[in-house]
């Protein structure tokens, strides 16, 4: 197409070929490969996700040139910086290159990270900014992989970053997708729901990781229309999925993926005890009542009567009392 999203997307497949060439083929991307390679990044997937460097070196801007490409689809690419004179730089310098790709599998931005963030202001990635064929709030990294993927699994798995969805492609997962940085949105959860009948929530295993799931919990529970189930897998403490699969394999890291799935109940009954005391009888009945709510807002009954019977056992109290101030909560909530 000669539109100018179609000459738009040119440009940017182009670019990923450049980028994708000079780190596998020219000297230029020595230290970049040697980086990757660091990272448990094979040729294949390599190949799979077309990574590539953005050498020190200017080069996107006299590759472009000599290609003719149009001015004014230079300026709007979001590939260039533009200085006073109006003279264009390449806006990615010296970092690893990861090309976004729309929903029909075409380069559509890129995001670059710094090969070392120490003694660096630099931030570590670098996305391309919003143009008019990258919408930051409607794009998932991986999507186009992801969604063909759960039409046989029957589920989508959220990751926070691009190498935990690199490293889960290479475990054997394909359908993860991650969110571009910002934080999540309603348009992601809107997209989502229309490629999987589940999403699985894997963030990384830090309190950030834990808040984030809670949001993303959140959004999910306003702005789904349908019934899409969600449920949380949550890591071991301080690790994200891609260090999972560096450190223990990608065997491991699918078999952790089956076995921690977990209900957006489960999840909350865990993150509600984080910074409380439970042996502290006033810290029990908050945590009670803030456990009792997300169970009131489950419509299963013989799901909510489990969790009531956890909670029983496991604080010694009379399970027909849970029930009774459920069936008040329930009230009150309407
Ligand atoms: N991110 C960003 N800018 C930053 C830091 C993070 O855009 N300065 C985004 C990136 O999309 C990143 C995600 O937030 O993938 C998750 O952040 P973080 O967990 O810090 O990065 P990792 O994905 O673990 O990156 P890496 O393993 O390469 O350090
Ligand atoms: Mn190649
Ligand atoms: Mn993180
Ligand atoms: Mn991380
Ligand atoms: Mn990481």
């Amino acid at each position: 197409a000669n539109s100018e999203a179609g000459q738009l997307i040119a440009l940017h497949q182009r670019a990923a070929q450049l980028y994708h060439h000079i780190l596998v083929n020219t000297p230029a991307g020595a230290v970049a490969r040697a980086y990757l390679k660091r990272r448990g990044m094979t040729d294949d997937l390599v190949e799979q996700f077309q990574l590539g460097y953005a050498p020190e070196q200017r080069v996107l801007k006299a590759f472009c040139d000599q290609q003719k490409i149009d001015y004014q689809i230079l300026r709007k690419s979001g590939l260039f910086t533009e200085d006073q004179a109006g003279e264009l730089h390449d806006r990615f310098v010296d970092r690893v290159i990861y090309p976004i790709k729309n929903q029909r599998g075409q380069v559509i931005a890129f995001s670059g990270r710094l090969l070392s963030t120490a003694n660096n202001d630099l931030p570590k990635y670098l996305n391309s900014p919003e143009t008019l064929i990258f919408n930051k709030r409607r794009t998932l990294f991986n999507l186009d992989v992801a969604r063909k993927d759960a039409k046989q699994t029957g589920k989508i798995y959220l990751f926070e970053g691009f190498m935990d969805v690199i490293s889960a492609y290479g475990a054997g997962v394909s359908n993860g997708i991650a969110s571009m940085g910002t934080s999540f949105t309603e348009e992601q959860v809107a997209i989502i729901q229309r490629s999987t009948p589940q999403l699985d929530i894997c963030y990384d295993g830090d309190s950030a990781g834990q808040n984030a799931i809670d949001r993303a919990i959140k959004l999910v529970d306003q702005e789904a229309t349908g019934n899409m189930v969600t449920r949380i897998v949550q890591l071991p403490a301080g690790i994200d999925p891609d260090e999972y699969v560096q450190k223990y394999g990608g065997e491991k890291f699918k078999k952790y993926l089956s076995q921690h799935e977990e209900t957006v109940v489960d999840f909350y009954l865990r993150f509600f005890r984080n910074d409380r005391n439970l042996g502290q009888q006033s810290e029990l009945i908050n945590y009670l009542d803030q456990s009792l709510k997300v169970i009131a807002k489950v419509t299963s009954p013989v799901e909510q009567d489990m969790y009531l019977g956890r909670l029983a056992d496991e604080f010694s109290l009379d399970k027909a009392a849970l029930k009774s101030q459920l069936v008040q909560l329930s009230e009150q909530l309407g």
